[in-house]
């Protein structure tokens, strides 16, 4: 882990991170002791309302990183709205209000709202009535929140944008700037992301004051255990690959990428024909029917879940045996990502990447070359697996 060039080596456990007792109370019930590097190394900074650049791999721990101290900063008998995270899509969204409130379960008092798109408005203004301390939002609805007045932020001290390259790459750059703009008396700006893009260091210069910098690298301490394979793959021939993968693989659970919404319909058509437990998540599907899907998927009773890079994005999906790349992802950062769901807490993942054309090939050579991972090469021919031999292309 570096902090502004540094490398830190020292992983904290919480008690050494001055938490208070009713926030270590709630991770010592989930069983938290230790801090991962990113949160051993941001929420001393954070704690201090520092402004902090965070850049660490999907499952590392980002979430309480930033979480910890916003709880930590909310006052119980506050009745303004002091802490607001901006997430991308409305399931992260959600998913952070999850953590924050087991984060606040022993503190009476603190409360925290969710405000997504897609869901009626009344029932948010009626939680907002409540006086939340602590707001999750996504960009859009919050703008609307705003304009309604029905969501006061003069008194917020501490934004944090989740996942934000991710947000100002999803045209949520004019809405974020006119969020921030219109906070004025904010003390700390947090920005926490796998990936750094330069819309996020053009953000940073313009809103944050001498930013404390931390990286934490995908070395083998954070490095998922991962085994990957390439497979060339006919088109016509990749759902009945999939579903042989599937059989004699054993998976349990397992996540197909598809580059759009579309196809990943149309993969979930394919495998049910072939008996196999699945439902596809994407933006066109309803957020009930989403959140629903999602925790099914969770409980394990569905097999497969189809998703678009856009649904799945953030989501603390773990325990995931296989990932399947149907599509060749558009950008290398969608791989990392994407196998990311695999081979969390030290578990052992496995990811298949399908590629049919020449362009995919072309596609994967170049996100094997830029994200230097190890994959192995497959052909999928008369419905069997074949070895190719490694050609020194990549
Ligand atoms: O945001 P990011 O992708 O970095 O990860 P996260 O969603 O915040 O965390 C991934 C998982 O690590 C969650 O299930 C956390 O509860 C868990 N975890 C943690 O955050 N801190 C620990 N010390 C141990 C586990
Ligand atoms: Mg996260």
């Amino acid at each position: 882990m570096e902090i502004n060039g540094e490398t830190i080596t020292e992983v904290k456990r919480y008690d050494q991170l001055n938490i208070s007792p009713a926030i270590m109370k709630a991770l010592d019930k989930r069983g938290f002791v230790t801090a991962t590097p990113v949160q051993s190394g941001a929420i001393p900074y954070f704690m201090e309302k520092r402004d902090v650049i965070a850049k660490a791999p999907t499952g590392t721990g980002k979430t309480f990183a930033f979480g910890i101290p916003m709880v930590e900063h909310c006052d119980s008998q506050g009745t303004d709205v002091t802490q607001l995270v901006l997430a991308p899509t409305r399931e992260l969204a959600l998913q952070i209000q999850d953590e924050l409130r087991d984060l606040c379960e022993f503190m009476e008092g603190v409360r925290v709202v969710c405000l997504y798109g897609g869901a009626p408005i009344e029932k948010q203004i009626k939680e907002l009535k409540n006086h939340p301390q602590i707001v999750v939002a996504t960009p859009g609805r919050l703008m609307d929140h705003m304009k309604r007045r029905t969501v006061r932020l003069d008194h917020v001290e501490t934004v944090v944008l989740d996942e934000a390259d991710r947000m100002l790459d999803m045209g949520f750059i004019r809405d974020v700037t006119h969020i921030l703009d219109l906070i004025k008396n904010r003390k700390n700006i947090g920005m926490f992301s796998a990936t750094i893009s330069r819309e996020v260091m053009d953000i940073s210069w313009v809103y944050q004051r001498d930013p404390v910098e931390i990286t934490v690298q995908a070395d083998i301490q954070n490095k998922p255990d991962i085994d990957q394979y390439r497979i060339e793959v006919d088109r016509g021939e990749k759902a009945e690959l999939m579903a042989q993968l599937l059989l004699h693989g054993g998976y349990e659970r397992a996540i197909a990428f598809c580059n759009t919404k579309n196809m990943t319909d149309r993969l979930a058509g394919l495998l049910r024909m072939r008996h196999i437990s699945c439902e596809a998540i994407h933006g066109d599907i309803q957020q009930a029917t989403r959140e629903k899907t999602l925790q099914r998927f969770r409980d394990g009773k569905m097999q497969v879940l189809v998703a678009t890079d856009v649904a799945a994005r953030g989501l603390d999906i773990d325990d995931v045996d296989v990932v399947f790349n149907y599509d060749v992802p558009d950008e290398n950062e969608y791989y990392v990502h994407r196998i990311g769901r695999t081979g969390r807490a030290r578990k052992h993942g496995i990811a298949y990447t399908f590629c049919s054309s020449i362009t995919e090939e072309l596609r994967m050579d170049n996100i094997v070359k830029g994200t230097r991972n190890k994959v192995k090469k497959l052909k999928y021919e008369k419905g069997t697996l074949l070895e190719l031999p490694e050609d020194g292309t990549v």
